[in-house]
């Protein structure tokens, strides 16, 4: 090995850099390889020449603290099916491939969540690229890993608005729900709305019916409590077990969001005064906590040792208190939503929280 590159593919979250400056410092600091950065994702390696930048010790090494990703991203450029500016959808693998060689690389990290990762292990395999990836997305849906980079300081910054909101919501004796981003999961809404203190959860993977949610209301109002809080995941499954989201297939609002639906809902059923608030991309920003800077770092130095170590197709991974890698295949395979019998929605239940039938 004497050459890697590194990319970052899918939506942004914090601790992204951290992962890149770790990377870095392992690759040339242990094992003296070069390193190239791959912006944009994909798409970089889709440019002639290939858009890269080298990465040395002194480039990554004030990037830890700061937010998204210095190497730029994106989640629209699925290479198979790529969108060019007439409308039609190109297959661009073979570009993206011929870049990995032109730049000489031995292997590649690739930094995403499942979407992206299956989509890196497919250009792999037609290519013969040498790929080890790691997890991150603020959903924590990859498989077998236990977090993923993004999670915590997503879940950091949701619960922060729980706390303040309880304030606003005391004052003007209001229902307040706060919609959090996971479109197919909902480990961000349960595990704010518990560290939140909330009082009704609503997350994609369990059934809610508008009765039951306004009885809960109601019970909090009849033991003299003045205002609740509402925790909803993006998406939400109604009694018939439809999901209805606030992004549907072509990105259209299809309720003008979750929250302001359910807020509708509510006055209309109650009476009560509802506010709704959207916390969107702010959970994907800023700083990233403390846990997403260590499980960076650490996930950065194990997949550089994995490529030293000649094993590839693997994703690291956190598991039992350890870094484990595992085949990316399995990973993907394991898409990992809330389960209905785990700790979070068992205690989310014995704390009396709505969470659905
Ligand atoms: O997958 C991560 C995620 O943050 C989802 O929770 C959310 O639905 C989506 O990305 C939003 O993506 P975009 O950046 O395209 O708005």
């Amino acid at each position: 090995i004497k050459r890697i590159g590194i990319l970052t593919s899918g939506g942004d979250c914090s601790g992204l850099n951290a992962v890149i400056r770790a990377v870095t410092f392992r690759a040339i600091g242990t094992y003296g390889w070069k390193v190239l950065g791959i912006c944009r994702a994909t798409n970089g390696l889709m440019e002639r020449p290939p858009d890269i930048v080298p990465l040395d010790i002194e480039r990554v090494d004030r990037i830890l603290t700061a937010g998204g990703t210095f190497l730029g991203t994106t989640n629209k450029g699925n290479p198979f099916a790529f969108p060019m500016p007439n409308g039609d959808l190109l297959d661009r693998s073979s570009e993206i491939i011929d870049g990995y060689h032109t730049l000489g690389l031995d292997a590649m990290i690739g930094i995403g969540g499942d979407g992206s990762m299956a989509i890196l292990r497919k250009l792999a395999q037609q290519g013969g690229m040498n790929l080890v990836t790691i997890p991150k997305t603020i959903d924590n849906d990859v498989g077998i890993t236990e977090c993923s980079i993004g999670f915590d300081t997503a879940v950091n910054i949701a619960t922060e608005a729980v706390d303040r909101l309880h304030f606003t919501a005391a004052s003007h004796s209001r229902v307040m729900i706060l919609e959090v981003m996971g479109r197919d999961a909902g480990h961000i809404a349960i595990s704010a709305g518990i560290a939140g203190g909330a009082d009704v959860i609503l997350i994609p993977e369990i059934p809610y019916t508008i009765a039951n949610l306004c009885n809960k209301l109601k019970d909090r109002q009849e033991q003299g409590k003045n205002y609740s809080l509402i925790v909803v995941s993006e998406a939400v499954r109604t009694e018939e077990g439809e999901i209805v989201s606030s992004t549907d297939p072509f990105g259209e609002s299809r309720y003008g969001g979750i929250g302001q639906y359910l807020a509708n809902q509510i006055s209309i059923r109650s009476g009560a005064e509802t506010r709704v608030t959207v916390l969107g991309h702010i959970q994907r920003g800023g700083t990233p906590s403390p846990l997403d800077r260590l499980l960076g770092s650490m996930f950065g130095v194990a997949a550089v040792d994995l490529i030293a170590q000649g094993k590839f197709d693997r994703m690291v991974g956190w598991r039992d208190r350890q870094v484990i890698d595992v085949s990316i295949a399995d990973a993907i395979a394991q898409y990992c939503t809330v389960d209905p019998d785990s700790a979070a929605v068992r205690t989310a239940r014995g704390l009396g929280i709505y969470l659905g039938d």
